[in-house]
């Protein structure tokens, strides 16, 4: 750009794998907004005279990348708005990556399976090889998270999150947006560093905060105009009915209605207590998760449980009630005592034991939990969660390291262990269950490193501990499914252990 010259705006540009669907996100994101779409492989397919597969055929690949990122890197840099499709190698130019840079680049999810039944035998000369076709996909999964700004789960998720991609040119510097997909509609989960007060709230009405007094105190002033605020006492011993009660009078008495909504700004306990108010209060309000600790962030907000717990077993009592948003400020971590943030830890070192490929790569090599990690654990959760919302398969894999976790929390009547640091022990249990020795030890080292126990207080008998698996809310008729790990990223759930194996692994977290 010539000095002096206007700038130029930026460009919704969809990037994303073969087959993932980023013409057709182009198209309607332009429709839409009344623009000509611009589709790389189309013009790159005009200049070069004939189609993609017959030059890569003739020239071979890299003469092909250097055509496509030249055009592509042209085609960035002078774009001033509008809406562009690239073509799914591009992002291999560092030319290219700049010139994205100023863009809102969205990311158009596609799982492998989807993308090979799209792309193969339909002549695309990278698609002709399962193998390599696999390689290339987990190649390019951690190029195109690195550079998007937000992530929809497919194309056609486009017509209802077109507002919130508009939204990300003026939301604070790196702010990154997941769109969530659940069987109660989508919704809009927001991560980045200083959203509270900044970010456009996501949903109209009266909002309605419930927090805890340690939190409201620090952060619900930066939720500007709130209509009310309910404070509850913080920590796990107020996730009880009782307290739910007393939120749900509070909400009666300030006249709250279905048009209004409640937000729970906090952690796990306020996500989970508030967002089960919300869903029973009149039979159900939205709620706005605005998660304040690590395990809220990576884990709690996302995904619709809801609930409180009994003294007879944790969280048995709930509902699934979705959030309309969700709005993660990874800012307000900045004050998070350092024993929360070790809790919290043990659900990313869970969310990436399941999620493995790039994410376990980054937390085994000892990452920090900054905003890279909170949104891979986020995108990970979701991707589970609208894989298997109501818990019927694939979603009890989230419950890695919990069957032991929850009953150590029971057994010490939920005050003898944070969350987390009963998930870091249980965590240790299942991947002794799973037999997988080495893993164990390198957990058990990440998990130390942190902060959390890896051995069992003296006075939590196992036994007790084992029993109260029982309780667990997965029981079917005798047995307690518990979630195996095979590998990092192959996590199977559903397994059935022996009962002298499981009090032989908790007893093994006493030594
Ligand atoms: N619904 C789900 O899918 C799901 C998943 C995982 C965990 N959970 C639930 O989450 C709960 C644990 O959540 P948690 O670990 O966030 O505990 P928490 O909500 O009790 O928060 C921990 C402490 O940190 C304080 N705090 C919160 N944010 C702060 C901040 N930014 N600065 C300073 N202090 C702050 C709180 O006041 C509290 O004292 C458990 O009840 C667990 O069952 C639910």
């Amino acid at each position: 750009m010539a000095a002096g010259a206007p700038a130029l705006n930026p460009a919704l540009v969809f990037i994303g794998f073969m087959g993932a669907g980023k013409s057709t996100a182009a198209r309607q994101a332009a429709g839409a907004l009344g623009v000509q779409p611009v589709d790389c492989d189309a013009l790159l397919e005009a200049e070069l005279g004939g189609s993609i597969e017959a030059f890569f055929d003739r020239e071979g690949e890299a003469a092909f990348r250097e055509r496509e990122a030249a055009l592509t890197a042209r085609l960035l840099e002078g774009a001033d708005g509008g809406v562009l499709a690239l073509g799914g190698g591009a992002l291999a130019s560092e030319r290219v990556r700049a010139a994205l840079a100023r863009h809102t680049a969205v990311l158009v999810d596609v799982d492998l399976e989807t993308a090979w039944a799209r792309a193969h035998g339909r002549g695309r000369p990278l698609a002709r090889s399962r193998e390599a076709f696999a390689a290339r996909h987990a190649e390019r999964q951690a190029a195109s998270a690195a550079a998007a700004r937000a992530v929809l789960p497919s194309a056609d998720a486009v017509p209802a999150a077109l507002e919130a991609l508009r939204g990300l040119a003026a939301a604070p510097a790196g702010t990154r947006l997941l769109w969530a997909r659940t069987a109660g509609g989508d919704h809009p989960v927001w991560i980045g560093r200083g959203l509270l007060g900044r970010l456009a709230w996501p949903l109209a009405g009266r909002r309605f905060c419930v927090s805890d007094e340690h939190v409201a105190e620090r952060y619900a002033g930066a939720l500007g105009d709130l209509a009310g605020l309910v404070e509850i006492p913080p920590g796990e011993a107020a996730k009880t009915l009782a307290t739910a009660e007393r939120v749900w009078r509070a909400l009666a008495d300030m006249g709250v209605t279905r048009a209004d909504h409640v937000v729970a700004l906090g952690g796990g306990v306020v996500g989970d207590l508030a967002g089960f108010c919300a869903a029973c209060y009149q039979r159900g309000v939205p709620v706005v998760q605005v998660p304040t600790t690590v395990v809220a962030q990576v884990d709690s907000a996302y995904g619709g449980k809801t609930g409180v717990d009994l003294p007879e077993a944790k969280n048995y009592v709930g509902a699934y009630h979705q959030p309309a948003a969700v709005v993660a400020d990874t800012a307000t971590l900045a004050t998070l005592p350092p024993e929360e943030h070790a809790a919290g830890y043990a659900e990313v070192v869970k969310t990436a034991l399941i999620a493995g490929g790039e994410l376990w790569d980054r937390v085994a090599g000892g990452a920090a939990v900054d905003d890279d990690v909170v949104f891979a654990c986020a995108r990970a959760k979701l991707a589970v969660v609208a894989a298997d919302e109501r818990d019927g398969g694939r979603r009890q894999v989230l419950n890695l390291g919990h069957t032991v976790g929850h009953a150590i929390e029971t057994v010490t009547g939920y005050r003898r262990y944070r969350h987390g640091e009963a998930v870091a022990l249980g965590l240790l249990a299942a991947l002794r269950l799973s037999g997988q020795d080495a893993l164990r030890g390198e957990v058990a080292a990440l998990l130390a490193a942190a902060g959390l126990p890896t051995v069992l207080d003296a006075a939590v008998d196992p036994a007790a501990v084992a029993a109260a698996t029982r309780q667990d809310k997965k029981r079917v008729g005798e047995s307690t499914p518990f979630v195996l790990v095979d590998a990092p990223g192959a996590v199977r759930h559903g397994a059935a252990v022996a009962a002298a194996d499981l009090l032989a692994a908790v007893q093994e977290l006493r030594a």
